[in-house]
């Protein structure tokens, strides 16, 4: 006899996960707040796919960086095609300005999304190969009041969504006139030190040597704490920009700290940069947020050259401080009635009822399953409802319901086409 193949336990990949009950109350609040924010601050949404060319990231992104040299999920068509999924969303959503016309429209455009990106590292404590962020990217504008706004909204939705102790790094990497100049005085530095750092530095010397300071190495601590920091190096109008984001930033109160070891992982920035981490050192693991100014990504993609600054927020973070902190989300439902049914035609019955009752606007609690009077009276209760609504077989073909007051125990039969009527009568007393 064949041996049974055995059947297989299907499991989510590693470093992915449903998220489920209770918890995605706590991603719906945050979310709907995000949206709400967003619109209330002049964006509007944009969603784009979740697959795209390969070549858009390798160029937005940078083919050197760990997010597409280590991390990203390539697919080969069967045509032959290099897509992947996306990393983050900034290049799709420069993509769609690009490819939809929406340079031509009145500037600056202010979009934000919310989605789904994916990184192939290896998980751990808030680190997930498939995790979700809300961005929001402005194109058009190179004024540092955008940057200010960017912040300022970040700002917001933390304190809306309960988290207050937050703190904001701010850095700016310059431009390509005075960037260059800033490298050459960095490489300089580390040449002269190269023998006491770690090998991954040694590899960031020859190919991206801003991301030295980014390194977390113990050995490589002393050296980069000394390094020459790129504000000390930004030319006039890079100076000028920095300090207006500051003063717009002083304006409104918004606490920030001056980190010159900030670099970002991606190669696109210019300008601006910044990353949100929570207060309490080793609470989060990493970075709630980060974001920048992108005045070259644009035109680097084969656009119009148009200054660009946007952020994104890592929702899973977030969600789970919102736990950590036991930040309250809504309430349960207020319902106003309990739906009791007995029988088939009892339930038929209550199901039109609470159809009727949905679009009245009454708020109706039902247990359609459970089939013991008892057993929904019971419910009926706990939940606190002022009416239960009682349809058993003979009211069913009568055409009828009960209406009983839970806290007197007075009950009424009355007509089913009268029962949105008759409620709100009692609801008005
Ligand atoms: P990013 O710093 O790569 O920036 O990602 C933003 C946030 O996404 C991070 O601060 C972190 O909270 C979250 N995140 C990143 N990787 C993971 C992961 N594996 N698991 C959980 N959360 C993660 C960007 O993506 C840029 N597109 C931001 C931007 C928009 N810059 C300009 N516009």
């Amino acid at each position: 006899m064949p041996k049974k193949k055995k059947r297989k336990e299907f499991q989510a990949l590693k470093g992915m996960r449903d998220l489920l009950p209770p918890d995605t109350a706590w991603w719906d609040k945050l979310i709907k707040t995000g949206e709400d924010l967003a619109r209330d601050f002049g964006f509007q949404k944009i969603e784009t796919p979740v697959i795209e060319d390969a070549e858009l990231f390798i160029r937005g992104t940078g083919a050197t960086t760990d997010i597409v040299s280590k991390q990203m999920y390539f697919i080969k068509t069967a045509g032959g095609t290099s897509l992947a999924l996306r990393p983050e969303g900034t290049p799709g959503v420069v993509r769609a300005y690009m490819e939809n016309g929406l340079a031509s429209l009145p500037q600056p455009i202010k979009l934000f999304y919310f989605g789904p990106m994916f990184r192939h590292e290896q998980p751990q404590a808030g680190r997930w190969r498939q995790f979700y962020q809300f961005g929001l990217e402005v194109f058009g504008d190179s004024g540092a009041v955008l940057d200010a706004q960017i912040i300022q909204f970040c700002f917001n939705l933390f304190k809306a969504v309960g988290l207050k102790k937050i703190n904001i790094h701010i850095n700016s990497l310059g431009c390509p006139q005075c960037r260059p100049a800033y490298r050459r005085v960095l490489l300089d530095y580390y040449r002269y030190r190269k023998d006491r750092v770690c090998p991954d530095c040694k590899r960031r010397l020859k190919e991206n040597p801003l991301r030295l300071l980014d390194c977390k190495e113990e050995k490589c601590q002393p050296i980069k704490s000394q390094a020459p920091a790129s504000v000390d190096h930004l030319c006039d109008e890079c100076r000028k920009h920095f300090k207006e984001v500051l003063e717009f930033l002083d304006e409104l109160e918004i606490p920030y700290f001056l980190n010159s070891a900030l670099v970002r992982g991606l190669d696109y920035y210019t300008k601006t940069i910044f990353e949100i981490f929570w207060e309490e050192e080793g609470l989060a693991p990493g970075a709630l947020g980060g974001g920048g100014r992108y005045d070259n990504l644009v035109k680097e993609l084969g656009g119009k050259p148009t200054p660009a600054v946007g952020v994104a927020l890592g929702l899973d973070r977030i969600v789970a401080l919102m736990k950590k902190e036991e930040v309250k989300v809504g309430s349960e439902p207020n319902f106003k009635v309990f739906l009791v049914q007995l029988g088939l035609m009892g339930k038929k019955k209550s199901l039109k009822l609470f159809e009727k009752l949905h679009q009245a606007g009454i708020l109706a609690a039902e247990s359609l399953s459970r089939d013991s009077i008892k057993a929904q009276m019971k419910i009926a209760d706990k939940l606190g409802v002022k009416f239960a609504l009682i349809l058993g077989q003979q009211e069913a073909l009568d055409g009828t319901v009960i209406i009983r007051d839970m806290q007197s125990g007075v009950q009424e039969t009355v007509p089913q086409e009268k029962v949105v009527e008759e409620l709100k009568k009692r609801f008005r007393k």
